[in-house]
C-alpha cells in the first residue's frame, strides 16, 4: 500500500459514499407504487451506502485534508437543512447526525495515517464499497433498461438514470485504482475534465428540465450554461491544452455561484421547480468536488 492510500480512500467515500445514498434516495423516491419492489431495493442501497459513509466519517477525523474540508464537496452550510426538507417531502429517513458529524470533522494531524488497524479497516471499507458499487451499477442500469423499453415509469430522466451509472463506475474505478496500489485515485486530466464537463452540463440540463414553466429567467440561465459546456466538450475532445483546464475552472465557478443561489432558493421556496432540496445540494457539492479537482 502506498503512502497516500488511507487518506485518499477516505476522501473518496466521504464525497462518492454520500453521492451514492443520495442517487439511491433519489431513484426510491422517483417510483411509482407499481414499482414497490424496485422502491424497497432502493431504499437497500440507501441504507447501506448511509452505514458505508458513517464508517468513513468515523475514520476520517484528523485524517484528511483540509482541503478537502474546505471544499464543500462532502457537505455544504445548504446540507443540513435539504436533508431535513427532503425528508419531510419523500418521508424516507435520512441520518442527519452523518451530517454534523462531518460539519465537526478535523483535518489531518500528521500522524496516524500509518497505524495498521486503520490501514485494515480502510482496506475493509473499500472492499464494501465495490461490492455494493457492484449492485448498485447494475442496479441503475436494470431501471434504465426497462424505462428504455417502455416497461417502467420513473420521475427520473433516462438521461439521469445513466448519469448516476457514470458517477457511480466512476467511483467503482477509483476505488479499484487504490486497491491496485496506484496513488492516483483519477485517471487523466484530460478525461477527468471531459468527464466532469459532461457531468456539468447535464445537471445544466436537468435544471431546466426540472423547473416550473413559469421560471423563463432561470431557463435561459441554465441553457447558457448547458451551451457553454456543450462547447467545452466539444473543444475538450480535440484537444487539451492547459486553457482548457482555465476555461473550466472560470465556468464552474460561476456555475457554482448559480448552484448556489438555486439551492438557498428552493430551500426558502422562492424558486417554484420539482427539484428536490437535497439534488439541488447534490450537483452543488459535485461542482464542488470538480473545482477542487481542477484546482489541483
Ligand atoms: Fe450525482
Ligand atoms: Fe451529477
Amino acid at each position: 500500500m502506498f503512502s497516500g492510500y488511507v487518506e485518499r480512500s477516505l476522501e473518496l467515500h466521504l464525497f462518492s459514499g454520500r453521492i451514492m445514498k443520495e442517487h439511491s434516495l433519489f431513484l426510491k423516491a422517483g417510483f411509482t407504487p407499481a414499482n414497490a419492489s424496485f422502491a424497497e431495493k432502493a431504499e437497500f442501497f440507501r441504507c447501506r451506502f448511509e452505514k458505508l459513509l458513517c464508517e468513513a466519517v468515523k475514520l476520517a477525523d484528523g485524517i484528511v485534508s483540509q482541503k478537502l474540508l474546505c471544499s464543500q464537496e462532502i457537505v455544504t452550510e445548504f446540507t443540513a437543512l435539504a436533508e431535513k426538507q427532503t425528508e419531510c417531502f419523500t418521508g424516507i429517513p435520512i441520518d442527519n447526525e452523518i451530517t454534523c458529524m462531518e460539519l465537526r470533522l478535523k483535518s489531518a494531524s500528521g500522524k496516524g495515517c500509518e497505524r495498521p488497524e486503520l490501514r485494515a479497516a480502510v482496506k475493509k471499507l473499500n472492499q464494501t464499497a465495490l461490492s455494493l458499487l457492484d449492485g448498485l451499477i447494475s442496479f441503475k442500469e436494470n431501471i434504465l433498461q426497462n424505462v428504455l423499453c417502455g416497461e417502467m415509469f420513473t420521475v427520473n430522466y433516462p438521461l439521469l438514470l445513466e448519469h448516476v451509472i457514470r458517477e457511480a463506475k466512476l467511483y467503482r474505478e477509483s476505488v479499484e485504482r487504490l486497491e491496485k496500489n496506484s496513488c492516483t485515485v483519477n485517471s487523466s486530466k484530460m478525461d477527468t475534465e471531459c468527464f466532469w464537463n459532461r457531468i456539468m452540463m447535464e445537471h445544466a440540463m436537468f435544471i431546466r428540465g426540472l423547473l416550473d414553466p413559469c421560471e423563463t429567467e432561470l431557463f435561459d440561465s441554465a441553457d447558457k450554461f448547458a451551451d457553454e459546456y456543450c462547447k467545452l466538450l466539444e473543444k475538450c475532445r480535440n484537444i487539451h491544452s492547459p486553457a482548457m483546464n482555465d476555461d473550466s475552472l472560470e465556468l464552474t465557478r460561476k456555475f457554482r455561484d448559480f448552484k448556489t443561489a438555486g439551492v438557498q432558493g428552493i430551500e426558502q421556496h422562492k424558486i417554484h421547480s420539482a427539484i428536490l432540496p437535497l439534488l439541488a445540494d447534490h450537483v452543488l457539492r459535485e461542482a464542488n468536488h470538480y473545482i477542487r479537482l481542477l484546482k489541483g
